[in-house]
């Protein structure tokens, strides 16, 4: 991330804490905040401080064409459940009502979901002062809410002809993140042309950060940051996502959250853990990317491999692997053997414990004590310097250690393992968060888990796909390992 932004003081002192990774900063001049509140207030929604800020630099209008605003395209991305889609109402009531003739539209990830948020719009006016003003009509491809004033509201379906013939004044777009490249060229396609003839116009693009299929998103969000500083864009861009570096398992990592404080509390937060994977819970409540064509394992594909018998592998049968996190946060070995029944590799952690230190000792025990054909590790990260430890302590053991070929062969085994089924796992959380913080990078002519880049410890998925490979491929003559010395 870049410089923090700057903002003026009055504005910092209302965020507190959640200052914004990115903002485009209010400018002096003529905006609706005033108006825009006093609706927010009428609807029971009064704004939240980040709400004020993007209600304020939104509504700014153009220094020298009053009747337009300065920013033609606004880009916002905050956490799930910030108040992102109750904002758009309040902003979109505000128009409606002071604003004769306004035409204004609204869609999100389909034309159901438009409807759906569309209808809550409805309620929440229906619900409240403003309701006299209002007529709705709820029709199949027709709906809309009018006022008095020839002023219209409408949700309309993300797809290429939904605003055909129509002249939006405001459109905006919610969910965006459900778009990838194709999706979104259609829906600019029948977006900018529509409103290509009105000055008095603006684009609004919402939502949550995405994964690898987001390319439009992705795309709004890149362009967005560059304008953030550059006085002269015509796009107003914020956003609210989690600094580099957070412990996410501590709650005062969440006071950058722009609705912790108001809406949510931390704990709220740390609690939605425990339902969802790692990637999905820093996409979803950090606001951080994550790369899902690259989230390797969904959770339906880890639980078809659960193992169910808990009976521990029987010594003599079976391979160990060690695997230690690159941040030696974590060591984990291992076990690896064929199921009798249906000839099946069945894999289990046998050790897991905080930092590394105690790995060669415990190794070597659970060496003496199980009899492993094979012993062994991939020849890389923090894990080399566990197998140089053992072999200081014992520099006999025979350790089996991978050859990067090895590994992009480990790799495409476990994935089409995890995937087709062909593979029994004793599920621990260890191994679901390995699974869902797994990133791929390419090894010579394949691929490999990526310890870098990976969104967090992927130590027992690395352990278990060696132990996979090192069972796979053990001599056929149990007691006499393959036998590697350094
Ligand atoms: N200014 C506000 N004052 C009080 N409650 C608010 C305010 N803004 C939002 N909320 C409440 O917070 C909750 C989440 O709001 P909203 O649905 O607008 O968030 P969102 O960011 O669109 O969420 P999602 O990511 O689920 O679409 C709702 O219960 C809403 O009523
Ligand atoms: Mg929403």
């Amino acid at each position: 991330m870049d410089d923090p932004v700057t903002l003026p003081a009055e504005w910092l002192d209302q965020l507190g804490d959640a200052v914004p990774a990115y903002a485009t900063a209010p400018r002096a001049g003529v905006h609706d905040l005033r108006g825009i509140e006093t609706i927010a207030a009428a609807i029971g929604t009064p704004l939240m401080p980040w709400q004020r800020l993007v209600a304020r630099v939104a509504s700014e209008r153009h220094p020298e064409r009053r009747a337009e605003f300065r920013y033609k395209t606004i880009v916002l991305t905050v956490p799930r459940q910030s108040g992102k889609t109750t904002l758009m109402r309040c902003v979109l009531m505000h128009r409606a009502l002071v604003k004769a003739q306004r035409r204004s539209f609204y869609t999100a990830q389909t034309g159901k979901d438009a409807r759906e948020r569309w209808r809550d719009l409805v309620d929440a006016v229906q619900a409240s002062p403003l309701r006299s003003k209002i007529t709705v009509r709820r029709g199949a491809g027709d709906s809309s809410l009018s006022l008095p004033n020839g002023s219209r509201i409408r949700p309309f379906a993300p797809t290429a002809e939904s605003l055909h013939g129509y002249t939006p004044h405001d459109v905006f777009i919610d969910e965006a993140f459900a778009f990838d490249d194709a999706e979104g060229a259609d829906l600019m396609g029948a977006i900018i042309p529509a409103q290509s003839t009105l000055a008095d116009r603006q684009l609004w693009i919402v939502s949550t950060a995405g994964t690898a299929e987001s390319a439009f998103l992705r795309r709004w969000v890149e362009q967005g940051r560059a304008a953030a500083d550059d006085p002269d864009s015509s796009v107003a861009f914020f956003e609210w996502s989690m600094p580099e570096g957070m412990d996410a398992g501590e709650p005062d990592s969440w006071l950058w959250h722009p609705a912790v404080g108001q809406t949510i509390s931390p704990q709220t937060i740390l609690d939605a853990a425990a339902t969802m994977s790692a990637g999905e819970y820093m996409r979803a409540y950090g606001n951080r990317w994550t790369t899902t064509r690259d989230v390797i394992f969904d959770d339906d594909l880890l639980d078809a491999l659960s193992l169910e018998d808990q009976t521990p592998p029987p010594a003599g049968e079976l391979s160990i692997a060690y695997e230690a996190a690159i941040d030696r946060s974590v060591g984990v070995v291992w076990a690896c053997w064929t199921d009798p029944e249906t000839g099946v590799p069945s894999l289990r952690t046998i050790a897991r414990n905080p930092g590394v230190d105690w790995m060669p000792q415990t190794i070597l025990a659970l060496r003496d004590q199980l009899h492993p054909h094979t012993i062994g590790a991939d020849d890389a990260g923090t894990t080399r310097a566990v197998t140089e430890g053992i072999r200081r302590l014992d520099e006999w053991a025979e350790l089996t250690t991978l050859h990067p070929r090895d590994v992009t062969l480990a790799w495409d085994d476990m994935r089409d393992r995890i995937r087709g089924g062909g593979l029994n796992v004793a599920d621990t959380p260890g191994w679901r968060e390995a699974c869902a913080n797994a990133v791929q990078r390419p090894l010579g002519q394949g691929w490999t888990v990526d310890r870098m880049k990976s969104r967090g410890q992927v130590a027992d998925l690395i352990a278990a796909m060696v132990a996979l490979r090192l069972h796979e491929h053990r001599s056929a003559d149990a007691g006499s390992p393959l036998v590697e010395f350094a």
